[in-house]
């Protein structure tokens, strides 16, 4: 469940005055930027790929896409990644973060043909890279699903769709296993199983709270791992790169120093992250999930838990597949304990129990989302470290969204001053490992449910001109600049 209540409250956790940090970057610290295939592409039936359970959903429920719009064209990156590249190499910037969509090179799904044309655009776009002297780190699933799959297993919800998932990852190891060294498996799994398949507000809409999402996250985490063994046995060798999963979380600040308050912080993140995170770092699902969810199953009148058991073999088959920690972080809620929510009808939010609200001063994103409070991103980084070891973090994600598409876009350039001074603190202060920062995102684009609705890009780009026009905004130039002197302010200390 979540409550967001808007109450003002006297007690300060807020670090929102912390002044900006003036040391320089660590030398090796690495900056990019990142996009995803459904987002930027477009050509979503062009040269053989096939149909996404998101292409499905917006083509079948306009309803669904708050300005009614289709991932079809997007910024037509199919056809424009040449400027794409020329953008991220003229930032000076170390990673492209993209993805690679599955459906253009298995256009069924399945791995029984493969779609040269697809094989020909990814190949074209790491040449191009390569010149640009830009490093790829390349996600194999960022949500889309090849409808196929959706149809015929149920996706997610289906074993097999483990098994599809790795084969379809080895084949991408083997084409591009000297144009890539840094993989991600599969972005953001929350949003995959939770609102894909629990409150189904994602593709492809599967409602089943509380049931569908936590087989989601078991397939999902041994699809993960699967394709790491993959990599690991049969690549790792020769590539020398690194692969790990991308999990994302809000900060959940406790709302007071009470124990409780404290308890429903660490359980909600536990729920949020640590469901992920927990069976790949430590191994088996985090204690209190598992406590829970057999207790509330149990009152409810189930036989066993909703939540499906990771067998010992299992637990050690997962536990370690990571080469680092991909974050994808954006905002912050309070945490409040609340007293446990009515047995009835089985919920993932039921499960966590916790009161989550942002206090009214906090400035909004797009649809009042995304709160910006950088102290919370600090707080994150510490508590990864504390819960997970020293594991290198990288985050794979971060960023600003209006909806006025703003050009002179003073408050991103605030958001990643404030969010980069935060990693500064985290890691000279409180000794982070964290190793980059991925700003998302370079060009505005197809931002799943909410269309085009909703910016994000340092680059402008109007979807009403057939040219998918480019233009820089003021935050790009500032991020250029800040790339080439690693400081955030006007002079910087060692
Ligand atoms: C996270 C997702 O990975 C990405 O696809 C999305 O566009 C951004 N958040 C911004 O909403």
């Amino acid at each position: 469940m979540k409550v967001t209540v808007l109450i003002v409250c006297l007690l300060s956790t807020s670090l929102a005055d912390d002044p900006i940090n003036t040391r320089y970057f660590p030398k090796d610290f690495k900056f990019g930027v990142a996009n995803a295939a459904t987002q930027i592409e477009g050509g979503w039936n062009e040269d053989g790929k096939g149909e996404t359970i998101w292409d499905y959903w917006a083509h079948n429920y306009p309803e669904k896409i708050t300005d009614r719009s289709t991932p079809d064209i997007a910024c037509d990156s199919y056809h424009k990644y040449k400027e794409d590249v020329a953008l991220v190499k003229a930032m000076g910037l170390d990673y492209y973060r993209l993805s690679i969509a599955w459906s253009r090179i298995l256009p069924t799904g399945h791995p029984d043909k493969i779609n040269q044309a697809g094989v020909r655009y990814y190949k074209n776009l790491f040449a191009e890279l390569k010149e640009a002297e830009v490093e790829p780190m390349v996600t194999l699933y960022h949500w889309d699903l090849p409808q196929p799959l959706q149809v015929e297993y149920g996706g997610w919800l289906n074993e097999t769709v483990v098994d599809l998932f790795s084969e379809y990852a080895r084949i991408c190891f083997e084409l591009f296993k000297d144009d890539v060294k840094m993989w991600t498996t599969i972005n953001e799994p929350k949003q995959v199983c939770h609102a894909g398949y629990g409150t189904g507000v994602y593709a492809p809409g599967v409602v089943s709270n509380g049931i569908g999402e936590y087989i989601c996250a078991k397939n999902v985490i041994l699809a993960h791992a699967k394709a790491y063994h993959i990599y690991d046995n049969e690549f790792r060798a020769t590539n020398q790169g690194r692969i790990a999963m991308v999990i994302d979380t809000t900060w959940y600040e406790p709302g007071s120093d009470s124990e409780e308050d404290q308890e429903a912080s660490e359980r909600i993140l536990q729920f949020s992250f640590g469901l992920y995170a927990n069976p790949i770092f430590i191994g088996d699902w985090p204690k209190v999930v598992i406590d829970r969810v057999a207790q509330r199953s149990e009152l409810e009148g189930f036989t066993s838990s909703r939540l499906p058991v990771f067998t010992d073999e299992e637990i050690a088959y997962v536990k370690g597949t990571y080469d680092y920690l991909g974050l994808n972080h954006y905002s912050t809620n309070m945490a409040n304990a609340t007293a446990d929510l009515p047995i009835g009808n089985s919920s993932y939010g039921n499960d966590i129990s916790v009161l989550t609200w942002r206090r009214p001063e906090w400035p909004r994103g797009a649809d009042n989302q995304f709160a910006v409070v950088p102290w919370g991103l600090r707080h994150l980084l510490v508590w990864l470290k504390k819960t997970y070891g020293d594991a290198e973090i990288v985050i794979t994600e971060s960023g600003l969204s209006d909806t006025t598409g703003i050009m002179e876009d003073d408050h991103r350039i605030s958001y990643y001053q404030d969010y980069l001074s935060a990693c500064l603190d985290a890691i000279y202060e409180d000794g982070v490992n964290l190793s980059t920062y991925t700003a998302w995102s370079i060009i505005d684009d197809w931002e799943w449910n909410a269309g085009y609705t909703s910016s994000l890009g340092m680059y402008y780009v109007n979807f009403t001109d057939p040219e998918r026009t480019r233009i820089p905004r003021k935050s790009a130039s500032w991020f250029t600049n800040m790339v080439a002197t690693r400081c955030l302010v006007d002079t910087c200390t060692q």
